[in-house]
């Protein structure tokens, strides 16, 4: 939700953050612009929609060589997505260029302070208050830093700024409060930006920035303090993935290369997860065994797709650990007084790490004295470094909006943390951690063997991409399945497609179906699974009534045969780990019809990675 970048080195800044904006363009894509230091002022680029059309103005009016300089791609929330409202935003004097990801939410008052002094606005942000604001404090003799620290004390909201000031040729400064913001420290060159993908290019060493600093920049350093003033300690880090992580590969969209990285990230979200003593072990739980035997109940917290890695996490962890858990939307959770206590564990899911909402809910949580552990697959990122413990879904960094790798692994850390707990409170299933691990441990060549099958699926796409709507139907772990299915379909291919549980069709959605209107059902193991013959019913239902049924069952399955217009097989594995493996012709599918009917499947109308507003 807005891509930010900061470049201060001996490199032509201009094609530094052209690159940089490309590579973070999936966090929104509504505007971009740059800035860059010249001796004769600064010098700004800026462009309503794509990066592409930066990248034509530039291309007309390429800004002077520089080596100081900023640029933004934008996800629109104050003011409409238009070249005036595209950041970099600089001050009326022309002294401070500034770009910004978040919300000033007390902008308004400012803005009416301001302009009463005779400040006159061009754009319709939130954002530009900010610029004001500062170059009104180095006009009256502040330096960079110390204004950036003085503004930032007055702003609400969520804010990641950076400035430059056209008095100061090697200086740039960036303030933070809750949105994302990493240092990238090169040879001689600096980078500071929302993302590492940003600089990963030029320097893999990185370092995490607190919340509520302020940071200053030149090619050779860097410093960070409070709002105050006061020093604060950066934690320097390596970033295990290279350039080519970032990258598509030959493949036409991030997305489909991501699908096909699955079986890869599900592996090494498995790796080296027992001690010598072949006990399960986690990346980063700060939470003692006395502490974990006194939980009473697990709630899961996560927004969109980590939502509905959390539903499957339900039916694993009650299964498993027999204690209660809970799955609910970050941005429902503090808002409805939850029943959360120092007994509760709280567990958050996010791809990034920065979702604003499920980042408010570990504050929440924690401020009720529960324990939190976060699933991330963000080195770095703010939720993680707030929660009292981390399982790292070793996904490498996942660019397509509509997450896929992100799931898989996601669904797999919690299945991970099951068996932990079940290991850790001795219950039943403590003693089969092994057993379960060595199924889980298969996962990844199944899921590789879905990929492999993937004509019929490509085929089913060419058929269906005209279609109006689609339903998706299962039961128990298959139906947050049926649920991503929807999710993927309506956010990439823009159709009209509902995932619900098999068994509630008849309960009032059994009223969409009509002739023709395709429907896949996931259907669980045969033989082992009371279910089965509940779904074969329920398949019958819809076929009854015109449905085109597209079923996802066991290889072998010959029970569901007669009733699927087109049979997509699943390697075998049990009920609770099946979501591993039907997810991915969900997802295959859904790319594809997109890809069809000319959609850009990895920057999806209207959205953004990263939510980092409320
Ligand atoms: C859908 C999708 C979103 C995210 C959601 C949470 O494909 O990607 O629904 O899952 O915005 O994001 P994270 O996991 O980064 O917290």
């Amino acid at each position: 939700m807005c891509g930010i970048i900061g470049y201060a080195g001996p490199r032509h800044a201009q094609n530094v953050l052209v690159d940089a904006l490309r590579r973070m363009e999936y966090r929104g894509y509504d505007s971009a612009g740059i800035a860059v230091w010249t001796e004769d002022g600064l010098e700004w680029r800026k462009k309503a929609g794509k990066l592409s059309n930066l990248e034509a103005e530039l291309a007309q009016h390429p800004v002077p060589v520089a080596h100081l300089g900023i640029g933004h791609t934008r996800w629109a929330t104050h003011g409409a997505p238009t070249d005036t409202n595209a950041h970099p935003h600089v001050s009326s004097d022309g002294r401070i260029a500034l770009i910004h990801n978040g919300i000033i939410e007390n902008f308004a008052s400012l803005r009416a302070e301001l302009e009463s002094s005779g400040i006159a606005f061009t754009s319709q942000t939130d954002s530009e208050v900010a610029a004001q604001l500062i170059a009104r404090e180095v006009g009256a003799g502040a330096g960079l830093a110390e204004a950036m620290r003085t503004i930032s004390r007055r702003l609400e909201g969520t804010f990641t700024i950076v400035a430059m000031d056209a008095h100061d040729p090697d200086l740039l400064v960036a303030a933070r409060r809750n949105s994302p913001l990493v240092l990238g420290v090169g040879e001689a060159e600096m980078f500071i930006a929302s993302d590492v993908a940003a600089f990963i290019e030029f320097t893999r060493e990185a370092v995490e920035m607190g919340q509520d600093v302020v940071v200053e920049v030149t090619a050779s350093s860097w410093k960070v303090t409070d709002f105050e003033g006061n020093p604060v300690e950066g934690r320097p880090y390596h970033v295990d993935w290279d350039l080519s992580a970032a990258e598509k590969g030959g493949y036409d969209w991030f997305m489909r290369k991501e699908i096909y990285e699955q079986p890869q990230a599900v592996a090494d979200t498995l790796l080296g997860r027992f001690d010598s003593d072949r006990r399960l072990t986690l990346d980063e739980i700060r939470i003692s065994a006395s502490e974990l035997r006194t939980i009473d109940k697990v709630v899961i917290v996560a927004c969109g797709t980590a939502y509905y890695a959390g539903l499957v996490a339900k039916y694993a962890i009650e299964h498993w650990t027999r204690i209660p858990c809970e799955v609910e939307i970050a941005s429902e959770f503090r808002y409805r007084d939850p029943i959360v206590t120092s007994r509760t564990l709280v567990v958050t899911i996010s791809q990034s790490g920065e979702t604003a909402d499920t980042l408010m809910a570990v504050r929440y949580a924690r401020e009720q004295g529960a324990k939190v552990i976060a699933i991330c697959n963000t080195n770095g990122s703010t939720i993680p470094r707030e929660s009292d413990a981390v399982i790292y879904t070793h996904a490498g960094p996942e660019i397509g909006v509509a997450s896929t790798k992100g799931f898989l692994t996601q669904v797999t850390a919690c299945y991970l943390l099951g068996l932990f707990l079940a290991q850790e409170r001795g219950t039943k299933f403590g003693d089969e951690v092994a057993t379960v691990m060595a199924e889980m441990e298969t996962m990844p060549a199944k899921i590789q063997e879905v990929l492999d099958g993937t004509d019929a699926l490509l085929a089913l796409a060419r058929d269906l991409h005209q279609t109006e709507s689609v339903l998706f139907l299962g039961r128990h772990a298959g139906y947050p399945v049926a649920l991503e299915g929807a999710l993927k379909l309506k956010e990439i291919a823009y159709l009209h497609a509902e995932g619900f549980p098999a068994g509630e069709l008849k309960h009032g959605p059994i009223a969409l179906v009509e002739e023709g209107i395709p429907v896949f059902v996931v259907v669980p193991p045969q033989g082992r699974d009371q279910l089965h013959d509940k779904v074969i019913s329920n398949i019958q239902e819809v076929r009854a009534r015109g449905a085109h049924t597209i079923v996802l069952a066991e290889e072998g399955d010959e029970e569901v045969r007669p009733y699927a217009d087109r049979l997509i097989s699943l390697p075998r594995a049990s009920t609770l780990l099946q979501p591993l493996l039907a997810t991915v012709p969900l997802q295959i599918f859904a790319c594809e019809v997109a890809t069809l009917l000319g959609h850009d499947v990895d920057q999806p109308r209207n959205l953004a990675k990263s939510v980092t507003v409320e």
